[in-house]
């Protein structure tokens, strides 16, 4: 008998396939992502990393076929050391790095392996405040980091950039151990130059970037890339922008030797700091078919079509920010240079944003609340919502689409204006009906990758 669990997984299709994901932060993957991540790979274990010893140059057959030594504690290995090196060989291709962890579990693991790579409790880190677009695991109360390490915030400015004289004024009196560059509600492209000039002003200052939402645009070659600007760290997922599996990566500049003895602590020794912290530091056996599915998503992302991919994504986040201005919404920082939008629905149609995300829902348009950085309203009636173009870009869509995605969004935000309260809006389901069923008609003329 067929198990429950897949004619959910069946129902969780058709919701994909019916309707439109704006959320920035996903996407759709291809059918061979897909494929490798369900392998027989999950029944491996493989603690430990392969080695390059021996490995001449990056050419891939050569990675692909050679047997060599590895520094693993299981055996079995021979397949899966050969798949860890394409992952992270095509990595370091991508993002011009000399090294890659392919193995963080998530983001947010690979963020908490750097922190503990470079710092001891105590030690500084200054980084976004979350209410300005930064990440929780940047410093937040709630995680366990906060716990160890003291996080200090900077801001954004009224136009929506970073606040560099916050930055800087912050930086030179806390003196901290790392400064972090890294958001997930940002629309701006750094200045990552200018804060490297600011971090050679600090002694033993590691400069990270959290590039979760733009590694896929960097890889593309459509935004500034932080490891050719002096950053010493870049860690992302892999699964928004950049459509591979959902997993972390951590990419970095320096000397790269075996993780098997513990280097000194110098920044030029940070890709074997950061092994050693992924693995055992702060995570046990590495999830080898996901790696396997980075690998292939990395490949993926090598090739000259995933270039003019990343390119749309930013054109269709251009034009539906345009769309929207028209339609009279208020976005921070008055648009996009990425994927992302933030819109401020609280002033523009005077709703707010979870009453809006739901009201979308019905209507097959999937976003989320988000908190604005002026937000004075509570945490769980932000009054902003969040979008992006990632997924809808990965569908085809362009201009006519990103107009028509403004048109609904304006007749929505309309909807709820009447409405009032989340309690009133059954009385307009027949409404949101007829823009669910227009949502699903245009959603079937672009089918997802691997549905
Ligand atoms: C900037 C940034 N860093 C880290 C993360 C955490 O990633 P994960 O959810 O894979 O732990 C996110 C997730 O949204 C993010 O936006």
């Amino acid at each position: 008998m067929k198990d429950i669990v897949f004619n959910l997984i069946d129902q969780e299709k058709i919701r994909q396939r019916d309707g439109l994901e704006l959320i920035p932060s996903e996407n759709y993957v291809s059918k061979d992502v897909l494929k490798a991540m369900g392998s027989v790979l999950t029944n491996k274990y493989s603690e430990g990393y392969p080695s390059f010893e021996g490995i001449t140059d990056w050419d891939e057959s050569e990675i692909a076929q050679k047997i060599l030594p590895n520094y693993r504690y299981y055996g079995g290995q021979t397949n899966v050391d050969r798949i860890e090196r394409l992952a992270i060989s095509r990595a370091c291709k991508l993002f011009h790095a000399d090294h890659a962890n392919v193995q963080p579990h998530s983001g947010a693991n690979a963020n908490e392996a750097v922190y503990y790579a470079w710092c001891n409790p105590g030690d500084k880190i200054l980084a976004m405040s979350l209410p300005a677009g930064g990440h929780l695991t940047h410093g937040s109360p709630v995680t366990r980091s906060a716990k160890i390490y003291k996080f200090i915030g900077y801001g954004v400015t009224d136009e929506g950039d970073i606040d560099y004289e916050e930055l800087e004024k912050k930086a030179l009196e806390e003196q901290p151990k790392i400064i972090l560059i890294g958001y997930s509600a940002f629309m701006k492209i750094p200045d990552f130059d200018r804060v490297a000039r600011i971090a050679a002003k600090i002694p033993d200052c590691l400069l990270m970037a959290d590039m979760a939402h733009v590694a896929g645009l960097i890889a593309g070659g459509v935004h500034e890339n932080p490891l050719d600007h002096g950053f010493h760290v870049m860690t992302t997922t892999t699964h928004k922008t950049l459509r591979g599996p959902r997993g972390g990566l951590i990419l970095s500049k320096g000397k790269v030797s075996s993780p098997l003895k513990r280097p000194d602590h110098t920044l030029e020794n940070i890709p074997t700091l950061i092994d050693r912290s992924v693995f055992p530091g702060t995570q046990g056996g590495p999830l080898e078919h996901v790696i396997a599915a980075k690998a292939v998503a990395f490949g993926e992302a090598l090739q000259p079509e995933f270039k003019e991919y990343a390119k749309n994504i930013v054109k269709n986040a251009k034009t539906l920010a345009e769309e929207l201005i028209k339609s009279d919404f208020v976005l921070q920082g008055d648009g996009t240079e990425n994927h992302l939008i933030l819109v401020n629905v609280k002033e523009s149609y005077g709703i707010d944003g979870k009453m809006y995300e739901k009201a979308l829902d019905h209507a097959g348009l999937t976003l989320n609340a988000n908190a604005l950085p002026t937000d004075d309203s509570a945490a769980f009636r932000p009054s902003g919502v969040r979008l992006g173009t990632p997924a809808i870009t990965s569908r085809g869509m362009g201009e006519p689409e990103m107009k028509i995605l403004a048109s609904w969004m304006k007749k929505i935000a309309k909807i709820c204006k009447e409405a009032g309260t989340e309690d009133n809006l059954p009385k307009y389901s027949a409404e949101l009906e007829t823009i669910k069923k227009e949502v699903k008609e245009l959603a079937l003329k672009f089918p997802v990758p691997s549905i």
